[in-house]
């Protein structure tokens, strides 16, 4: 697909095009997305914001750009960046996976249920998958501590979680995928 590189990122966000190609154009439309900016360093943190809410997170190219258009080093950028959560660095996958570790979920085993998701996709807390399907974190409570240990797969709260079921979680999405994608196949084929 020939994508125009003059459109906005909400415009080709709304479209269906591949994530990777998204990012790229938006990434190297970047010097041009910052003149609305004014180039100075207080602007810092408001331009990581933005670009941020672009883009869903921030690549290395994007603080590599912004460092460029403020005329500051990269590390400071990187500095600030990783200073405040409100910041990622990794783009969320398409299926969020959040282990709860308040202190209840804690208490019943959740940083088990953590590193049996780790080693099932074999990235760690804060990574996402090569093909951008599935991202990790871990989050406080999310209010449901009767259920504990709890993980949320995208808004969906999985109660009661044990290392036997992530791999049924898996088969799950994957069942479901599958469907999506003969449905699709049938609107299209008019079937
Ligand atoms: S501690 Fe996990 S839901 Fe409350």
């Amino acid at each position: 697909m020939t994508l125009n590189p003059n459109l906005q990122p909400l415009q080709l966000f709304a479209m269906d095009v591949d994530p990777f190609a998204k990012d790229e154009i938006f990434i190297s439309g970047l010097p041009d997305y910052l003149k609305q900016f004014d180039r100075q360093r207080g602007q810092l943190i408001p331009i990581l914001q933005k670009v941020q809410q672009e883009l869903t997170y921030l690549p290395a190219e994007a603080l590599q750009a912004v460092a460029d258009y403020l005329e500051i080093p990269v590390a400071e950028v990187y500095g600030v960046a990783t200073f405040y959560n409100q910041f990622r660095f990794n783009p969320p996958g398409k299926h969020q996976i959040k282990v709860c570790l308040g202190t209840a979920c804690h208490v019943k085993g959740g940083d088990i249920i953590l590193e049996n998701f780790e080693r099932k996709l074999g990235i760690k807390e804060g990574e996402t998958t090569e093909d951008r399907e599935f991202s990790i974190e871990r989050v406080a409570c999310v209010g449901c501590c009767a259920l504990a240990p709890v993980v949320l797969v995208g808004e969906d709260v999985q109660g009661h979680m044990a290392p036997s079921k992530v791999e049924g979680l898996f088969v799950r999405i994957q069942v479901e995928k599958e469907m999506a994608q003969r449905k699709k196949k049938r609107h299209e084929t008019g079937e």
